[in-house]
């Protein structure tokens, strides 16, 4: 088996009901922080990552994210005739041309672990990186993939990517069972999607970013219906960790819950305080407009 991570499956299929209507016609992935889509910050991440095929698995409502990726000959040509060289560049470059993309549809949206199950005709037996663009992670120069790869890399063993969640919130997510701890790495006893607060073996929950080993996908078709009647990614997981060692990796980064209104707002207004042509005048704005009035216009908005 080819041990290096070149494959990223983005799991797009989703209802994304969180966000309805804005997700009825439009992809929660292409919702917009700041002036990219929520996909398209995972799809840059996997690059820096060292990624060489972006797997998307899409239905039929996501084609938005297919002509996101794809070239767009009349808006180039329009933007090369007004002489826009600086916008014609980050059209073009939004992936390089030595990266794939590879598009899979699922037909029905059976759950995450469903969705991977329909990448392995074109993941075939080697490892691979899963993303969900919904968890957009905001890190240094080392992407969350990246270290996490670097770990796969010493050690050929699956790994979450965790983070330590509320007490409280353990019912919303994957929660891990740690075992023998190595600063960041963990190996794990277990894993449960979404236990409620008093059952919790941890409060290190699993977002967004998994490496796993091909391994998984014999769990995949072979586990029944889990939590909410999907087929749970973390259901596979609990069985590939009775084979083989699987670990957990608390990432370096500041996580933003993209499929939530407000995490998505949180991430919208930190990454335009990051942004070197909004930074200056939004943070004007925010402190002219609620700086003195944050009391006044919460006042104002609960009456
Ligand atoms: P979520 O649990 O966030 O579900 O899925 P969702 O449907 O996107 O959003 P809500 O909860 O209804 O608001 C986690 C990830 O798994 C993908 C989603 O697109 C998201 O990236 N997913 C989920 C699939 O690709 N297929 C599925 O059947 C379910």
């Amino acid at each position: 088996m080819d041990m290096k991570v070149r494959k990223a499956v983005f799991p797009v299929a989703g209802l994304g009901t969180r966000f309805l209507p804005a997700t009825k016609a439009n992809p929660k992935e292409m919702l917009t922080v700041v002036d990219k889509p929520l996909i398209q910050y995972a799809a840059e991440e996997a690059v820096n990552a060292g990624i060489e095929e972006l797997i998307f698995v899409t239905s039929s409502s996501k084609r938005a994210i297919e002509d996101h990726f794809d070239k767009n000959y009349e808006l180039e040509a329009e933007l090369e005739r007004k002489g826009k060289t600086d916008l014609l560049k980050i059209v073009r470059e939004i992936v390089p041309s030595n990266v794939a993309c590879v598009y899979v549809r699922q037909a029905e949206a059976l759950g995450l672990g469903h969705a991977v199950l329909c990448a392995k005709p074109v993941v075939g037996n080697e490892p691979f990186a899963v993303i969900l663009a919904d968890d957009l992670i905001h890190t240094g120069k080392n992407c969350v993939l990246s270290q996490m790869i670097s770990v796969f890399n010493d050690r050929h063993c699956s790994i979450l990517g965790v983070e330590e969640v509320p007490h409280d919130e353990t019912d919303k997510y994957g929660i891990v069972d740690p075992e023998e701890s190595d600063g960041r790495i963990t190996k794990l006893k277990s894993i449960v999607e979404k236990p409620k607060p008093a059952d919790a073996r941890s409060n290190l929950a699993v977002v967004g970013r998994y490496v796993l080993n091909p391994a998984i996908f014999k769990h995949l078709e072979q586990i029944p219906r889990g939590a909410g009647g999907e087929i749970q990614l973390t259901d596979a997981i609990q069985r590939l960790l009775q084979e083989e060692a699987v670990l957990s990796y608390r990432f370096e980064g500041k996580r933003y819950d993209c499929g939530s209104k407000l995490g998505y707002l949180q991430a919208t207004v930190e990454y335009a305080l990051q942004h070197p042509d909004l930074r200056e005048p939004f943070l004007e704005y925010l402190v002219r407009e609620f700086g003195q009035r944050a009391r006044k216009f919460m006042r104002a908005s609960n009456d």
